[in-house]
């Protein structure tokens, strides 16, 4: 598999308030394969939104390197970003006219991915007309409505509803699948990450601290008792990580998964 993501030794800094630098990306190692669904899965100010900014090219100052190639990059936002002046409709128009997808694929792209998020009746609706959860969906389309090559995903299902979000859960798989996008996929949910991923990556402080494949056939359901199980093993292996408050430290400065592989398989009993 080529690889359409890669990241050596990537080291961000941020200063805060009061002048001092604290290290937020410690020195990370990531290779993603074209095609692949990768989640990462990490707890609340771990480093995840800003590892994807810099994916993106919306954050050009940190140190080492990360490159990403293989198409358009499409980022849906941990929160929606529409512009409050457009409609829904505006909303996708900017973002085709700004990707320069030709105006002869518009009307078929946008009816396809609206009616996806089941917002085909609210294309005439302004952001502030609709609920947080339709402006994050919007946001949903809006990205995939571009056809990106990669897509980068900061937990966009979270303030969803569930039964919507496992219908879109399971919508985003049968694009990928039909589209072989690589997808980058943000999130605290175990759940969510072992239906989603290949491979998922466990964050914390800073730094990639264990990785997994998902040894669950695909298609899958939502349902399958082994999503269930393995979400389980991650949890009870992983949970006190995923859920913890980051604490950076010296002791989570390595960001290098490839030698704790031995280690993430003795922690999972697998
Ligand atoms: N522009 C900034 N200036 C200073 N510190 C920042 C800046 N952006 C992020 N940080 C800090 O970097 C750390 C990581 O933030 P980030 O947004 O990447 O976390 P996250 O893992 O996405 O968390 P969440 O799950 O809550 O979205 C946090 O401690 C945050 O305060
Ligand atoms: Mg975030």
């Amino acid at each position: 598999m080529n690889s359409v993501i890669e990241v050596a030794a990537l080291r961000k800094t941020f200063k805060g308030h009061d002048g001092t630098s604290r290290a937020v990306l410690k020195n990370l190692d990531l290779t993603v394969g074209a095609g692949e669904f990768l989640c990462i899965l990490g707890p609340s100010g771990c480093g995840k939104s800003t590892l994807l900014n810099v994916l993106a090219g919306l954050d050009k100052v940190y140190e080492g390197r990360a490159s990403v190639s293989g198409g358009r990059v499409g980022y849906l936002f941990q929160e929606p970003r529409l512009l409050p002046w457009l409609t829904a409709n505006g909303n996708l128009d900017f973002a085709l006219a700004s990707c320069k997808v030709p105006t002869s694929r518009w009307s078929e792209l946008k009816s396809r991915y609206l009616a996806m998020a089941g917002l085909s009746e609210f294309r005439d609706y302004y952001p502030h007309q609709i609920s947080g959860g339709m402006a994050q969906r919007l946001a949903l389309v809006r990205a995939l409505c571009v056809e990106p090559g990669i897509l980068l995903m900061d937990e966009p299902f979270s303030g969803l509803d569930e039964i919507t979000a496992r219908r879109i859960r399971s919508d985003l798989l049968a694009i990928w699948r039909e589209t072989r996008k690589t997808i980058v996929f943000v999130t605290h949910n175990a759940y969510e990450a072992c239906f989603l991923a290949d491979r998922i990556l466990v964050m914390s402080g800073g730094a990639f601290q264990h990785e997994m494949r998902v040894p669950i056939a695909r298609p899958r359901s939502y349902d399958d008792p082994a999503i269930f199980t393995f979400s389980r093993d991650v949890i009870k292996a992983f949970g006190d990580e995923i859920e913890r408050d980051p604490v950076p430290s010296a002791a989570t400065e390595s960001g290098s998964v490839n030698n704790l592989d031995r280690h993430t398989a003795a922690r999972m009993n697998i």
